[in-house]
């Protein structure tokens, strides 16, 4: 409940944004592909994962953050929609999964926030398989969402040479670890075709 509060219900309008309209929006512009296996970090409180779950269809879902008060609600807010999610305490830059665990990784902006983002971009490819992708916010979205804060502010990707650029739709952009998926494979395929003069 958004309750009377004005800066709850700011947060209540912002989580609603967030979960219904950006999630969505983001998987459709990037071309996300069903039933992988998601990890999200800096899930919070969870407000995106029930709707990652409902458009991903992910085979394996899970989220850390580093914050158990939101880890709890986060728990709270899973079980009580009724979705499957591994969710785990964890410093982004020293993740608790095994080499090669994800094929997605989704990040909003925690990226941008932490000390030493290049431990970040090295830990996410880490935890990513071999044609894995990250998917992140660019700095216009950051722009977007911290208006006063440094505008030169730019991720240290030569920490992380094995992300390389897949796709940027102005608010999101992902990177793809190594070869492209097959699934991925015929999304640019198809782009290709869609941009081909008619025969
Ligand atoms: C902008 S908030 C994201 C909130 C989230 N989308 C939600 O639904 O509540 C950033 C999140 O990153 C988490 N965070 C900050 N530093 C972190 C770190 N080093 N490792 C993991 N999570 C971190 C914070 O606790 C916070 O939940």
């Amino acid at each position: 409940m958004a309750g009377s509060n004005p800066q709850r219900l700011l947060l209540h309008c912002r989580n609603v944004l967030h979960g219904q309209l950006e999630v969505g929006l983001m998987a459709r512009l990037l071309g996300i592909p069903d039933g992988q296996r998601v990890l999200q970090v800096g899930c919070g409180s969870g407000i995106a994962l029930p709707h990652l779950s409902k458009v991903c269809k992910p085979r394996v879902m899970a989220g850390i953050d580093i914050d158990p008060t939101l880890l709890v609600e986060a728990k709270a807010r899973v079980r009580e929609k009724g979705i499957g999610a591994y969710l785990v305490r964890a410093d982004v830059r020293e993740m608790p999964f095994p080499d090669g665990s994800f094929d997605l990784v989704i990040d909003f902006g925690v990226c941008y926030h932490v000390k030493r983002p290049g431990d970040v971009l090295r830990e996410v490819a880490r935890v990513l398989d071999t044609s894995g992708t990250f998917v992140y916010e660019t700095p216009v979205a950051q722009s977007l969402a911290h208006p006063m804060a440094d505008r030169t502010r730019r991720l240290p990707w030569e920490d992380a040479p094995s992300l390389k650029t897949r796709r940027r739709q102005l608010l999101w952009a992902s990177r793809t670890k190594g070869e492209f998926s097959r699934q991925w494979m015929f999304d640019a395929a198809d782009e290709r075709f869609a941009s081909a003069p008619p025969i």
